[in-house]
């Protein structure tokens, strides 16, 4: 479906379709939009036509993107050359109109990127996506959404994929050294998974930021979990150094105060939780791969008991 390049992006704008307009999405959509891509923002709610992003001057200053905001997946019916998915991982299921609409109104060229944390993001989009038009993401955003279509990018600005003809194609989107092409993308995948699948759990458990990390019996807990998740992550492939839990550990805790994480703050704004996607896979995969994992095991039941309470 997919091939190494679209001829047609060469001699006019690229049509991306971004579904999903939180902080990473909208982002990633303004991103698009400045470098020149023809954007559409697919979203549950919301009537705006920009995406402003705010952040400080050393970082670029703040900046407005004009693009389409639509609420139907039937009006997606023009042909696209990418579709990136920046939903959170446990609501893609529920986002797959938007996917089958793309797929039925571009017959050939789409590439698909999974904008999401965790790991093995293209099996969440394939089917209906061929894994070959798939490009799973890590993302290095570091942004919130304090109002619809407004972004505070906090830090970073990076999307890793993997180097290839399509990821190649899908770098020249966005803005000079917002795509890093990476040759192993397991290994970068289960790097940010180590510190998310601890990081998350504990502030989203405790309701308190990295700070919670100066605790040695919380640093020993989190370390236990990066541990599991790194002889997992080793298990499937992942060329993690020996003492990457320790060396992760240590970059958690020179945080600034008052550093959060995604599931915290999905926490305290009363949003279902993404640790089935962090912590569940270290679980599941620790199960297929014969790694035991009892400390992710026993934070997998608290965190999936936050989600009780919320809408789905
Ligand atoms: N934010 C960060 O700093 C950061 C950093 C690194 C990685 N990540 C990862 O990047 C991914 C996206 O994170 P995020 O922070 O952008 O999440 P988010 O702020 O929660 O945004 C997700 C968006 O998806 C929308 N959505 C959900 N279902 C939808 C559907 N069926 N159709 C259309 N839109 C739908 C939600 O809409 P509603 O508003 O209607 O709920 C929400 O606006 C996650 O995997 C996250 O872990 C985030």
């Amino acid at each position: 479906m997919a091939g190494p390049v679209n001829p047609a992006e060469r001699v006019r704008p690229a049509r991306v379709a971004v579904v999903g307009a939180g902080a990473v999405g909208a982002y990633v959509a303004a991103r698009a939009g400045q470098a020149g891509a023809e954007v559409v923002l697919c979203v549950r709610r919301g009537a705006y036509d920009r995406v402003r992003v705010v952040r400080d001057e050393s970082a670029g200053g703040n900046f407005e993107t004009p693009l389409r905001v639509i609420t139907d997946p039937a009006r997606l019916d023009a042909p696209l050359d990418w579709v990136v998915m920046a939903t959170k991982a446990h609501q893609t299921h529920a986002a797959m109109d938007w996917l089958h609409a793309a797929l039925a109104a571009s017959a050939e060229g789409l590439g698909v990127v999974v904008a999401q944390n965790g790991v093995r993001q293209t099996e969440r989009v394939s089917p209906p996506v061929p894994r070959d038009a798939v490009l799973p993401a890590v993302v290095y955003i570091n942004a919130e959404l304090p109002e619809p279509g407004v972004v505070r990018h906090l830090a970073y600005g990076v999307l890793q994929i993997p180097d290839s003809p399509l990821g190649e194609r899908f770098a020249r989107v966005l803005p000079p050294g917002d795509v890093r092409l990476v040759d192993d993308f397991v290994t970068a995948a289960w790097s940010k998974l180590l510190s998310n699948s601890a990081a998350n759990s504990v502030t989203a458990l405790t309701g308190r930021g990295l700070e919670v990390l100066g605790r040695a019996d919380v640093a020993e807990l989190a370390l236990a979990v990066m541990r599991e998740t790194a002889a997992v992550g080793r298990a499937d492939g992942a060329r993690l150094p020996t003492d990457a839990p320790e060396r992760t550990l240590e970059r958690l805790r020179r945080q600034p105060p008052g550093a959060g994480t995604s599931m915290l703050r999905d926490r305290l704004a009363g949003r279902p939780l993404e640790h089935e996607a962090l912590i569940g896979t270290v679980v599941r995969l620790g199960q297929r791969t014969g790694v035991a994992t009892p400390a992710s095991a026993a934070l997998l039941p608290l965190l999936a008991a936050l989600n009780d309470d919320r809408a789905g």
